[in-house]
């Protein structure tokens, strides 16, 4: 009688503690549900740019620039060989890098309706061909999501990230194991200030300086933009050596070796202004780290020695037609496709093949700091 007394508030205690218990394992065991199968440890891509690495943003657009048509992605193992909208015959540099970061999926394109859920835990493309700095650039194309919209529609995904893993989870999830690339500005000079003066570059009047300057103070804006929604982790690619694609060797009817000269002095000009605008950001804002991929060396490292890497052109477009580099046209249905895609530095007249991209990404990864800097990518995942 005594001892039931006693012991009735400690049962009553336990029952209590165990029907918590109960409760809290069954939340556990739904919130584990929602995220099962998802493994978080490997991080995630969360891709800004443009053609170079759109995955198939502009599939969803109704532009001019697109790239889900054939022969595009006859070497994308994923699909098949079918076209996905990427810009080249398999992956991009940015699929690659992700690969070999130990990614399990492909950043998603964000403008694709089945990019929700659990899926964009495994990141996010925002990447759109035409896409530029500036929101005038690509205006060519009708249409196409330039860099102040990516980071508005990171800003979406910023607050499902949140639903799905509660504040604190996914601010680490972001900061710690996320890596946010920015591969953008070759359209602001190639469709916007130096369109010929008839189409809608009315930046004519403005000076290089003034327009590199304008860029970089936009660009500036939208990388604070992406540190203020919990980025810390970045990579962002220099512009290439746009004077010495197979388009321009073509429309200025150029020898094999030979570049345009204003394209790649207004990249070089750009480039030096943005490794700077990198250091500073990472002094700035604290727990930020910028790294800067030298592309521009890397790719013209392959066009100048394309022999030494396998290649049998660096000139010549393996898909496209018009001229002695197949350089007007773009790549489609009805272009000329060189026999050996792999032999090739360019896939079409502006984008690199997937041959290309390999060796570019294995240098971001783990090359030295003439490439990138001040660490490489496996460092930086590693942080
Ligand atoms: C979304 O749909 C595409 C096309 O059907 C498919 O290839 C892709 O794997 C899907 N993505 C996800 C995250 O389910
Ligand atoms: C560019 O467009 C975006 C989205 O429409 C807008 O928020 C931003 O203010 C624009 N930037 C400039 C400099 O006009
Ligand atoms: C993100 O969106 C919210 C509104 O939902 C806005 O208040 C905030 O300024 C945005 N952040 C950035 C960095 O654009």
């Amino acid at each position: 009688m005594d001892k039931a007394k006693r012991n009735h508030p400690y049962a009553c205690c336990r029952a209590l503690f165990l029907g918590f218990l109960v409760v809290c394992l069954s939340y556990w065991s739904v919130k584990a549900d929602d995220l099962a199968g998802v493994d978080l440890s490997k991080g995630a891509s969360f891709i800004f740019g443009d053609s170079l690495v759109d995955a198939g943003n502009n599939n969803y657009l109704p532009t001019l620039s697109r790239a889900n048509i054939r022969p595009n992605g006859i070497d994308f193992k994923a699909s098949g060989g079918n076209p996905t909208g990427r810009y080249t015959n398999g992956r991009t540099i940015g699929d690659i890098v992700g690969e070999m970061l130990g990614q399990p999926n492909f950043a998603a394109p964000f403008l694709a309706s089945n990019t929700t859920g659990k899926a964009i835990l495994y990141g996010v493309n925002y990447a759109s061909g035409g896409g530029g700095i500036l929101n005038g650039t690509g205006r060519i194309f009708v249409n196409r999501l330039s860099m102040d919209i990516q980071v508005d529609y990171f800003n979406i995904t910023r607050k499902q990230i949140d639903k799905l893993l509660g504040s604190s989870r996914a601010k680490e999830y972001l900061g710690k194991t996320s890596i946010f690339s920015i591969t953008i500005g070759a359209n602001d000079f190639l469709n916007n200030y130096m369109l010929p003066v008839l189409s809608i570059g009315a930046r004519i009047t403005e000076t290089p300086e003034a327009f590199i300057n304008d860029m970089i103070s936009h660009l500036r804006n939208q990388l604070t933009r992406l540190y203020q929604l919990d980025a810390r982790k970045f990579v962002v690619a220099n512009v290439g050596p746009i004077g010495c694609i197979p388009y321009q060797k073509t429309i200025n009817q150029l020898n094999q070796d030979e570049c345009v000269e204003l394209p790649n002095k207004m990249a070089k000009q750009y480039n030096i202004q943005l490794k700077g605008l990198l250091t500073e950001l990472t002094q700035n804002l604290p727990g930020s780290t910028y790294v800067y991929a030298n592309v521009y060396d890397l790719v013209m490292e392959l066009i100048t020695n394309y022999d030494k890497y396998g290649f049998t052109t660096a000139s010549q477009a393996c898909c496209g037609n018009g001229g002695q580099s197949a350089g007007i046209i773009p790549c489609g249905p009805t272009s000329s496709m060189c026999d050996d895609r792999s032999s090739h530095v360019f896939w079409d007249p502006y984008h690199p093949s997937e041959a290309a991209n390999l060796l570019l990404a294995k240098q971001l990864l783990d090359g030295p700091t003439k490439y990138i800097s001040p660490m490489n990518l496996r460092q930086l995942r590693d942080l």
